[in-house]
């Protein structure tokens, strides 16, 4: 196989990414794409855990079901969500055995813990806080040991090469200066979310919808973008100009945390009385928003002073230490917090093996749509997501690949090559998400950002160049775009979505 050939291109290092990769047949070589560092990924900062039923028993496999149907307004698939809680036991087993550990108590039994939506605690954890960051360590440490895995860093997929509806591989473009295509003969888009889209976002500022953008330039079906969740309980801080904020997860409420509005009033029962804080996200981000608008201000406070503060800093080390360095102590002072953009629960169309409306185009992860999240996404389902679907897409190229053929019929085109930074585009697309496509909607601002969307987008496709910040911020307007267009189509609130006219 001649340099720059694969068997399978998966685009991404996240949890979906590496866990397709290590299921890929080892006789198939495999390219891993991370357009700057393998570990600078959403996956990384995941805090609260993995949801799943760590047994065989159907009455729990059922509820962890109806949870999720319920959190998600029963607008998802209920046979893809029975796919993966069912498949979710037998998946992380596999983790385990690629030498990933979970928290454990003195008996050696798995910690679960509970997070918003769930009905009980069924949620694993790794390092207390650390779960992301624990898996994509130890994953990482396997993929190196893998002779048929090959990590190109600082390399970024620019636009997925299509012959007759098939994708035959990629383009990209390394270290900014080498722009040539990756031939395979499948592809996997494993990219992640897209929260760069928004002023305001825990995501990792990679998180440009690169995926999205590519795979609709290249005509893939793409689903339910409207829904967009935005996690409850971001670190706010008046002083911080970053973009990213910092995740309080929402397994400290899990554990016992309340929330106060400015006037220290614990504000749920007024939303949620039967579950108060542990209401779904939706509903949460939801009530703090009303909050917020009816006080004047802009954050509202975790409330964890009932609570031991060493209690708290054994069994949250991430947040304890970043909120001590912020001046909070977990457990003594009341935290400020703020929704910010979190998690995209529509994104692209596939089948429960990962397969798009293109021939060997896959997708698993969060650029997926793959019906298991409806008008919500249940916390700690997506880390279990990346797992069921990056294996059962592997599979699935295992299976198939022999009757595919390596397709090479491409030539690059040249393109010219400016220095531009594109930031003040990159600002206007985050401030008009923010303000008009954000928890709360109207017509009016989402027609107003559809056209703002619309110019950007036409300027940029007039005047193409070959960066990387031209076609992460290419990504960012068509996904923005997407986003809009679901949201002003759909007129009516449900789950994250909430239209007030
Ligand atoms: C959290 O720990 O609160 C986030 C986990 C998730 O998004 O499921």
């Amino acid at each position: 196989m001649a340099k720059n050939e694969y068997d399978v291109l998966i685009i991404g290092t996240g949890l979906a990414g590496l866990f397709a990769a290590l299921n890929v047949d080892p006789n198939l070589k495999v390219c891993l794409l991370s357009k700057t560092a393998v570990k600078s990924t959403n996956s990384m900062l995941a805090q609260g855990g993995i949801a799943c039923e760590y047994n065989d028993d159907k009455s729990l496999h059922q509820k962890h079901v109806d949870d999720t149907m319920r959190a998600e307004s029963y607008i998802n698939d209920e046979k893809a969500v029975r796919f993966l809680v069912e498949n979710a036991f037998e998946t992380v087993k596999k983790l385990i055995e690629l030498g990933v550990r979970f928290d454990i108590d003195k008996h050696g039994e798995f910690l679960f813990t509970r997070e918003g939506g769930h009905s009980t605690k069924r949620i694993l954890h790794s390092g207390g806080d650390a779960t992301g960051s624990n898996v994509i360590e130890d994953l990482n440490t396997v993929v190196r040991t893998r002779n048929n895995i090959k990590i190109h860093e600082n390399t970024m997929a620019l636009d997925l090469i299509k012959v007759n509806n098939k994708v035959i591989g990629a383009t990209v473009l390394e270290n900014e200066d080498k722009h040539y295509p990756i031939f395979a003969k499948k592809t996997i888009i494993a990219t992640g979310g897209i929260g760069s889209v928004y002023g305001s976002t825990t995501n990792d500022l990679n998180a440009t919808g690169d995926g999205i953008g590519m795979a609709y330039r290249a005509g893939a079906l793409i689903k339910n973008m409207e829904f967009v969740q935005f996690h409850p309980t971001a670190l706010y801080s008046e002083y911080v100009t970053s973009r990213q904020r910092f995740l309080i997860t929402e397994a400290v409420r899990g554990e016992g945390a309340y929330l106060l509005n400015i006037e220290k009033e614990r504000f749920m029962k007024k939303y949620d009385p039967e579950r108060m804080e542990l209401a779904p996200r939706d509903i949460v981000s939801q009530a703090i928003y009303r909050e917020m608008y009816d006080t004047w201000t802009d954050h509202v406070y975790l409330d964890t002073t009932h609570m031991d503060p060493k209690y708290l800093e054994k069994r949250f080390p991430t947040v304890f230490e970043y909120c001590k360095k912020q001046g909070y102590i977990l457990g003594l002072d009341l935290i400020p917090v703020a929704p910010a953009e979190h998690f995209l629960c529509g994104g692209i169309q596939t089948d429960l093996s990962g397969r798009t409306n293109i021939d060997n185009l896959y997708v698993a992860g969060e650029s997926a749509y793959t019906g298991v999240h409806g008008a919500n996404r249940l916390a700690s389902n997506s880390l279990l997501e990346c797992l069921v679907f990056g294996y059962y897409s592997a599979k699935d190229i295992n299976e198939t690949i022999s009757e595919t053929e390596y397709i090479h019929d491409f030539h690059i085109k040249e393109l010219p090559n400016y220095n531009y930074n594109y930031k003040p585009i990159r600002k206007k697309i985050g401030d008009y998400m923010d303000e008009h496509v954000s928890i709360v909607r109207n017509e009016q601002g989402l027609s107003l950002t559809k056209n703002v969307l619309d110019d950007i987008e036409k300027n940029l496709v007039k005047y193409p160049n070959l960066t990387k910040y031209y076609y992460e911020t290419l990504n960012m307007a068509q996904t923005a775009k997407l986003i809009t267009c679901s949201a002003l189509e759909r007129k009516e609130s449900i789950g994250c979505h909430l239209r007030i006219n």
